[in-house]
């Protein structure tokens, strides 16, 4: 697989149950982190690393993420006249030139399995990416997860999955990964364990949600049947591709926010607030201010 990626899939067909009720009419994709919804960090890592079709499998009720993505002419022509260039700009590089956006429907939510593989039609049989954009990932002054995982996809002629190292009293909550000789940023993975035990778990590395696959996970995804919660599990998939092809296990610089939580979408807000050119002064002293009011000294 030593073919670059030039396409990447965003399953944003769940429900989105933990963000209820902020979820019953805005899709968490579309919850902000500043200024910017969460879907537009995903698709700017996929866009930085090199792809230039995006495939959204969506569903129903998540007309916001197709209509983000849309021109919106309306408001174009507003801000042009009213003078406001800077946000005129915003708005229209939402998606650069080049890039196109395809729409796919998952009539039923049978899993993140099956969301990949209703983007069958559009892949065919090329190398992919799979982004979830709950998992944003932040490397300040370097490459995206996506960058780094596909150049090394392309020089080693493998599939990867991204992971981070986990404290072992959390393997219950994460997919953990055996890998066979794991050495600075990658090993070749042997087997995926969904959320072992600590005293079971074969490594502390946890799988996060960027994947690099070769076109063939389709067939794979086809014999797959339901598993775990009655949905087809792409981990399902995976652990029937590694029988013949090598997918490594790429601990990527940087670091990730669980957005899928409450906590990790605050403490998103947080770390981009702090860092926001514009509001990085006025975010500090707020903060400053509400542990002050709050009455918190120890902030170790
Ligand atoms: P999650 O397990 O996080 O589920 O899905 P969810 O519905 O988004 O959120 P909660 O747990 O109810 O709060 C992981 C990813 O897989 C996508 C989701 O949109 C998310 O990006 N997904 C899941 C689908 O596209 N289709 C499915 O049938 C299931």
């Amino acid at each position: 697989m030593t073919q670059r990626i030039r396409k990447a899939v965003f399953p944003v067909a769940g429900l989105g149950t933990r963000f209820l009720p902020a979820t019953k009419t805005v899709p968490k994709e579309m919850l902000p982190i500043v200024d910017r919804p969460l879907i537009q960090y995903a698709v700017d890592e996929a866009i930085e690393a090199g792809c230039d079709t995006l495939v959204f499998i969506t569903n129903r009720y998540k007309h916001a993420v197709a209509d983000y993505f849309d021109k919106a002419y309306e408001l174009e022509q507003k801000l042009e006249k009213a003078g406001k260039f800077e946000q005129l700009e915003v708005v229209r590089h939402v998606l650069p030139q080049g890039v196109q956006a395809v729409f796919v429907t998952q009539a039923e939510a049978l899993g993140l399995g099956h969301a990949v593989l209703c983007a069958r039609a559009v892949i065919g049989d090329e190398p992919f990416a799979v982004l979830l954009p709950d998992d944003l990932i932040w490397n300040r002054n370097g490459d995206g997860a996506l960058k780094q995982m596909a150049d090394h996809a392309q020089a080693h002629g493998v599939g990867a999955i991204a992971v981070q190292d986990v404290p072992r009293e959390q393997t219950a909550s994460y997919g953990i990964v055996e890998t066979e000789g794991f050495q600075d940023r990658s090993g070749a993975i042997r087997r995926m364990v969904e959320k072992p035990k600590p005293e079971d778990a074969p490594s502390t590395l946890a799988v996060v949600g960027r994947y690099i696959l070769p076109g063939v996970i389709f067939e794979h995804l086809e014999k797959t049947g339901r598993g775990a919660g009655g949905e087809i599990q792409l981990t399902d998939a995976i652990a029937s591709l590694l029988a013949d092809h090598q997918v490594d296990a790429y601990r990527f610089r940087g670091t990730r926010f669980d957005c899928g939580t409450h906590i990790g979408l605050v403490e998103a807000t947080i770390r981009f607030a702090l860092d926001h050119e514009k509001i990085s002064d006025a975010a500090r002293d707020s903060m400053a201010t509400a542990l002050r009011e709050l009455g918190v000294t120890d902030v170790s």
